[in-house]
């Protein structure tokens, strides 16, 4: 986007709008002009209340959050509503968790808004592995320790197995880092150590991560799921699994203190000892 124009030329209606991990510091400088501007926001349930604050009280806040369990929009049901607000001619701002095109499904409702004829554009914002990772002081790649990175769902429709290339994501050189994988990690766990990656490989579970609330746990492999069954962390919990997570003096505390929940920044386990159970 150029300013708030779309390809089209036109002003977009419609502005999908990434609005990052969680700290409001970490919205880009559009998405904060964007939230500024809007009448509507139209916002996930990971959206935080810190986020949803940049916009003028005067804002519309419409909530579409899905949640396992509870009464959700579907997404056509989304769709629809963005479709009737903007035949409204407001200015609508469509505020998703991290950035709107990684397991966003910006794309469902673009397909939807192009239908009926409504000009959209972007702004991309700060996907979880980005944010989470590098407020932690983990790098994603590391020349030595990880040469490639990729995000992966960990979500499965309920009582199907994890459908994912095993054999491809069990590179020991690969940062893994897994959306949505808190409640099959047991499956993420077993298939990846079957497939050939050490089952002591550095793992690191955040959970709301970039929030006053974020927790950290540190663990392996093959400990991942019962340290994280133990843990009882709150969701969103982003998984990151790779030699890449244990670097620096970290790396052994990774390994030797599977399963301590850190409250402080996971930089000073490996220097201080600060981790707290
Ligand atoms: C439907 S995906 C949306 C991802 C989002 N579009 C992005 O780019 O970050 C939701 C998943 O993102 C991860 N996530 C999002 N925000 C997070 C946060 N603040 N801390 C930890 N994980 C987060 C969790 O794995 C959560 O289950």
């Amino acid at each position: 986007m150029a300013d708030g124009m779309n390809e089209g030329g036109g002003a977009p209606q419609v502005l999908l709008v990434g609005a990052g991990p969680g700290d409001p510091e970490l919205l880009t400088m559009k998405a904060v002009k964007a939230l500024a501007q809007a009448e509507v926001v139209v916002h996930d349930r990971l959206v935080s209340d810190a986020v949803l604050k940049v916009a003028p009280d005067s804002a519309m806040r419409i909530s579409v959050g899905k949640e396992a369990g509870r009464h959700s929009y579907r997404q056509e049901d989304i769709n629809a509503l963005l479709v009737h607000l903007a035949g409204q001619g407001k200015r609508i701002v469509r505020l998703k968790g991290g950035d709107p095109f990684i397991f966003g499904r910006a794309c469902e409702e673009i397909e939807a808004l192009e239908a009926a004829g409504i000009a959209w554009a972007a702004i991309p914002g700060i996907t979880a592995a980005q944010g989470c990772a590098a407020t932690a002081g983990v790098p994603l790649t590391h020349r030595g320790l990880a040469r490639s990175l990729r995000f992966v769902t960990g979500h499965c429709r309920s009582d199907q197995p994890l459908e994912l290339d095993w054999k491809g994501l069990a590179d020991p050189q690969t940062t893994l880092v897994f959306y949505m994988g808190h409640t099959t990690a047991p499956q993420l766990s077993a298939k990846l150590i079957e497939n050939g990656l050490p089952a002591e490989t550095p793992a690191l579970c955040i959970s709301q991560g970039t929030t006053p609330r974020e927790r950290r746990l540190s663990t392996r492999l093959d400990r991942l799921p019962s340290d994280l069954d133990r843990a009882h962390l709150p969701s969103p919990i982003l998984i990151i699994v790779g030699s890449a997570v244990g670097w620096r003096s970290v790396a052994n505390d990774v390994g030797d203190e599977a399963g301590t929940v850190l409250d402080e920044p996971f930089r000073r386990v490996g220097g201080g000892g600060s981790a707290v159970g």
